[in-house]
């Protein structure tokens, strides 16, 4: 391989020592970071997802409730969950996992979430801010995308950056991070025609569909950076990204794996947002 490795996993335990740290300090001034995680049904993925943002917090020294809920409950009992955790002063950060029960409307939910807890970064408040460039929290997955280029120090102004979907989690949030640094911004999805075109132009790709082997070898620029988001299963089994890894890894100057990739970080960004929101409790 000639790509340079990006390696999530150290840079995800830097941030969550970073945070690990802060905490202390807070905690001496009598204030406990508290994350909520609510997780509604038996989700297999969900399950895991959420032990593992519930133990990163232990391990930071941050507070962390999990409500474990039925995947019957109503969407009002939901909704009160919520609006009781909106109230609950050791809370800073709320997270509702998704995807929700199909008899539950997550836009609902969501919306719900007292913006200033939204450590998510999914509420309509938290989009708008990132839109227009006022603070406000910005969803973990693209935030620890932008903290690997950051790392890198790699110079996104005037580059052209693809984005490879368009999710509101995801794809859109991320397009917005990388034009606020001034990169040139194409954005490409399921429906896109010549997406290896699009591809070949890019000095750095972000792919974001959940679709393995999305971006191959001969659609990426020599030297591009490519960050794969993709969570998939190959034919064995064996987790792997949107990317042919192995095969990209010949041509890209920097590439994130899957596993060891961008997932430790989205979990570190859940921490740094919790550790902000709380700071800013501090400063009200
Ligand atoms: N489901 C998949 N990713 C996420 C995430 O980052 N946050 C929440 N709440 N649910 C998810």
């Amino acid at each position: 391989m000639t790509a340079r490795l990006i390696d999530g996993t150290a840079l995800a335990k830097h941030w969550r020592d970073q945070v690990a740290q802060d905490t202390l300090a807070l905690r001496a001034r009598g204030l406990t970071p508290g994350l909520a995680v609510v997780l509604v049904g038996d989700n297999p993925a969900s399950q895991v997802y959420v032990r593992n943002k519930v133990k990163a917090c232990d391990q930071a020294g941050l507070h962390s409730v999990l409500a474990h809920l039925p995947a019957d409950l109503s969407e009002a009992a939901l909704l009160d969950k919520v609006a009781q955790l909106n109230q609950d002063p050791t809370i800073h950060g709320i997270l509702v996992q998704l995807p929700l029960p199909a008899h539950i409307n997550a836009h609902k939910v969501i919306e719900a979430i007292d913006p200033a807890k939204d450590v998510d970064g999914f509420h309509v408040a938290s989009a708008g801010a990132l839109m227009t460039g006022l603070p406000g929290f910005w969803p973990c997955t693209p935030h620890g995308c932008m903290k690997m280029l950051e790392h890198i120090g790699y110079p996104l102004s005037g580059k052209h950056a693809v984005v490879i979907g368009r999710s509101n989690i995801v794809g859109k949030p991320m397009a917005l991070m990388l034009l606020a640094q001034n990169a040139t911004v194409t954005i490409c999805h399921s429906r896109t025609t010549h997406l290896k075109a699009m591809c070949l132009q890019a000095d750095v790709i972000v792919a974001a569909v959940g679709q393995r082997n999305t971006v191959s070898a001969d659609m990426v620029k020599p030297g591009a950076v490519v960050i794969d988001v993709g969570m998939n299963r190959d034919e064995a089994g064996k987790l792997c990204g949107d990317v042919d890894f192995a095969g990209v890894g010949q041509v890209a100057g920097y590439i994130t794996p899957v596993p060891g990739g961008v997932g430790p970080m989205t979990i570190a960004m859940l921490l740094v947002n919790t550790l902000e929101s709380a700071k800013r409790r501090l400063s009200v």
